[in-house]
């Protein structure tokens, strides 16, 4: 089997595709109020073309695939494309992020369809201020659908959460609790600037390493090896039954295990998170570019990806440099 490495010997076999930028949430850290003018249905990727695409990459050595958004079950027959993912030769973990507000009807039909695992984003336990983190989530919803997704076997149930000073940072311990007694790993996500719409400061960013000494207060954290894990690490509270886990984009440990490439819902290759280079598969595509072409602009992104970025710099001196550099894609338009 080919596999795909760097310039920097990093392996290259996790595809992050936005298969929508819509949401049927307003987050407040990721969307202006009114929200963002989604692509038209001409600008997105059909179910087809995502499918050429993963298996071309399939081909050059990439084995892990997520759906993300804006929320990926906003767009409809989400099952179809994971049965058709699922049959790809090469891929061997297919997963989702999601806001999990439409889980519950879709988490039978999506373990059926071949889905492995979810990744559900909650920030809040407390219904009125997830309400409002979420300018208008029901909470309820959310819970309904973990609780389908664990029973459907789409395990383990991952729930993202990310942590802002003075919004929900009190529930830290919570969450972080929660995996005493179940199999859930709770992942902390630390704040990013993103987009352009000012939510984040330095304020309401907490480090990961103020986070662990909050939750130490559980009991000791040990470190759990999870195999191929990308950037995130996890810990294991005393005699946990879960795990917790930090992304710690912006502190460290986070671009020299980076194994990923993402792909934006209207077919471009984005190297980094946190650069604006895209590379166009989509004008490949639609010109009638054969698998040689796609596959060399793979390449090309892989190549393109950054040894690292700056975003330490951002917290002290507020700098530039911000998801997407700083520019106007918000985290819907990109995938996380
Ligand atoms: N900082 C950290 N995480 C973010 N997400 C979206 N925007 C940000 C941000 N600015 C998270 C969501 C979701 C994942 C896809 O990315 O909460 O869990
Ligand atoms: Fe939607 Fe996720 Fe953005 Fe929230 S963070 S608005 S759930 S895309």
């Amino acid at each position: 089997m080919s596999e795909l490495r760097d310039d920097f010997d990093r392996r290259i076999d996790y595809l992050r595709l936005s298969i929508t930028d819509r949401c049927n949430l307003r987050c407040v850290y990721c969307m202006p109020p009114e929200g963002v003018v989604p692509s038209t249905h001409k600008e997105i990727l059909r179910y087809e073309e995502i499918i050429r695409i993963v298996g071309i990459a399939a081909g050059l050595g990439v084995r892990k695939v997520r759906l993300t958004g804006g929320e990926p079950l906003t767009r409809k027959n989400v099952s179809f494309l994971v049965a058709s993912l699922k049959k790809i030769p090469g891929i061997r973990d297919l997963s989702m992020t999601t806001n999990g507000t439409l889980l519950e009807r879709h988490a039978q039909e999506l373990a059926d369809a071949g889905l492995d695992r979810v990744n559900v984003s909650v920030d809040s336990f407390d219904p009125g201020r997830y309400r409002q983190i979420t300018r208008g989530g029901s909470l309820d919803a959310v819970m309904r659908g973990i609780a389908a997704a664990g029973k459907a076997g789409l395990r383990p149930v991952k729930i993202n959460m990310v942590p802002m000073r003075g919004v929900n940072d009190d529930e830290a311990l919570e969450f972080a609790g929660l995996t005493l007694s179940s199999d859930l790993h709770v992942r902390f996500i630390e704040f990013m600037p993103s987009g352009d719409n000012g939510y984040w400061s330095p304020e309401r960013y907490i480090s990961t390493e103020e986070l662990k000494k909050i939750i130490a207060a559980l009991g000791p954290l040990v470190p759990v090896r999870i195999r191929k894990n990308g950037p995130s690490r996890y810990f294991r509270i005393g005699g946990a039954k879960g795990v917790v886990g930090f992304i710690s984009a912006i502190t460290h440990h986070f671009c020299s295990a980076c194994n990923r490439l993402r792909l934006t819902a209207d077919g471009k290759l984005r190297p980094c998170l946190f650069s604006e280079t895209e590379i166009d598969l989509k004008a490949a595509l639609r010109s009638g570019g054969p698998d040689d072409e796609i596959a060399r602009l793979i390449r090309l992104a892989i190549k393109a990806k950054p040894e690292g970025h700056a975003m330490g710099d951002t917290v002290s001196r507020r700098g530039p440099l911000a998801v997407g550099g700083g520019k106007k894609r918000p985290m819907a338009k990109i995938g996380g």
